[in-house]
């Protein structure tokens, strides 16, 4: 919802999280305040602790952790968290809470990421690695878990025994990543066949489980019985599939101004997603198994986008991650409340359509 000049009109529900220059997807937070499913008042409560939980009296400490919140980013988790706290009642406190800790969860695994991946950029601006180095962009990301972990200790146990569980997944997923990627791995890591089935385990762990849970804590903590918290835990896991599929053609597709990120990272560092897997299935002796096959460096990374942008890879990885979206869509069934399930199913579907 925006003016003519394109800014947030006056007592626009998106006016806070745009004057902040947050991406959250308009037409979802349309849709949500029409129909009196408000989220913005989450959305500005979790900005604001996002910045005191990760306060430290050591500067240093205090502006790293702060960086990337303040670079930007969508608040996908977030915004999960307080839609799918409408299947119950959205009005619970321990909603804000549990918003604020999966988007330091996932800030935590983006500057860990970024170390894994060597990635320059992050929401529009230098990765943490990059402006700093390694060591401390891994800190950072340490401190923001332990900062995280706090917060989820005054939900209790169950609320913090699901993110234990959850980290757990991401891990085995990241590092099941790096065993299938085609880069320098050291001899002693046991390598993993780069198909389908691994990718689809790698980004169920590293990504649907986090928004999984987001969902998860979303209708746990406004009060849904237990099959309902259920299903949508599994509507959270396929969006996030999809999310993540989007992703991975967007690393193809998109250049640095949508994304704030550099495309071609899971290239050159020999990771084969699905877009990449369709191609190479389709033509498996051609230019593009040739240039992936030996070291990649920026000429090759060119080349590749190229060919792969103009293939049919991308819109069979698209008409994958729709799979998902509908998955999804198919689990809000059991909720009666249609103005919820219209917002999610919309969510589900901006998952994959997004640009950024
Ligand atoms: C990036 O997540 C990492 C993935 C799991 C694909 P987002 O696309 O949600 O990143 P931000 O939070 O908007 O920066
Ligand atoms: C990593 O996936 C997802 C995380 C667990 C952070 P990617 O490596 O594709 O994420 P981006 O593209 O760097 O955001
Ligand atoms: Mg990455
Ligand atoms: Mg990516």
């Amino acid at each position: 919802m925006t003016a003519a000049d394109g800014s947030p009109a006056p007592g626009d529900p998106g006016a806070a999280m745009a004057a902040q220059g947050l991406a959250i997807p308009a037409p979802v937070l349309e849709q949500l305040e029409a129909k009196g499913l408000g989220v913005t008042h989450v959305l500005d409560a979790v900005e604001e602790k996002l910045h005191t939980q990760v306060g430290s009296h050591h500067a240093f400490v205090d502006q790293l952790a702060r960086y990337l919140i303040a670079a930007g980013g969508k608040r996908f988790r977030p915004l999960l968290v307080a839609l799918t706290g409408h299947l119950g009642d959205p009005h619970r406190s321990e909603l804000v809470d549990a918003a604020v800790i999966v988007e330091l969860v996932h800030l935590a695994t983006l500057y860990h990421d970024d170390v894994i991946d060597e990635a320059p950029a992050r929401r529009g601006s230098p990765s943490a690695n990059q402006r700093w180095d390694n060591t401390v962009a891994i800190l950072t990301g340490d401190y923001l878990f332990a900062r995280a972990s706090e917060l989820s200790a005054d939900l209790g146990v169950e609320v913090t025994r699901i993110m234990a569980r959850t980290l757990a997944a991401l891990c085995e997923g990241q590092i099941a990543e790096v065993q299938g990627s085609l880069g320098a791995l050291p001899p002693d890591v046991p390598t993993l066949p780069a198909t389908r089935e691994h990718y689809l385990e790698v980004i169920s762990g590293k990504t649907a489980s986090l928004i999984e849970t987001s969902c998860r804590y979303g209708a746990l903590l406004s009060g849904v019985d237990e099959v309902g918290v259920d299903a949508a835990a599994s509507y959270g896991w396929n969006v996030g599939m999809a999310f993540q599929l989007s992703d991975d053609i967007l690393d193809i597709a998109s250049d640095t101004e949508d994304s704030g990120k550099t495309p071609g990272t899971d290239l050159k560092e020999g990771v084969r997603t699905l877009p990449v897997l369709h191609a190479l299935e389709a033509d498996p002796d051609g230019e593009l198994a040739g240039l992936l096959d030996g070291p990649v460096g920026d000429d090759e990374v060119a080349r590749a986008l190229t060919l792969l942008r103009s293939s049919d890879a991308l819109a069979r990885a698209r008409e994958d991650a729709r799979t998902y979206t509908r998955a999804a869509i198919v689990q809000l069934e059991r909720f009666d409340d249609a103005p919820v399930r219209t917002a999610l199913t919309r969510l589900a579907e901006y998952a994959v359509d997004r640009v950024g």
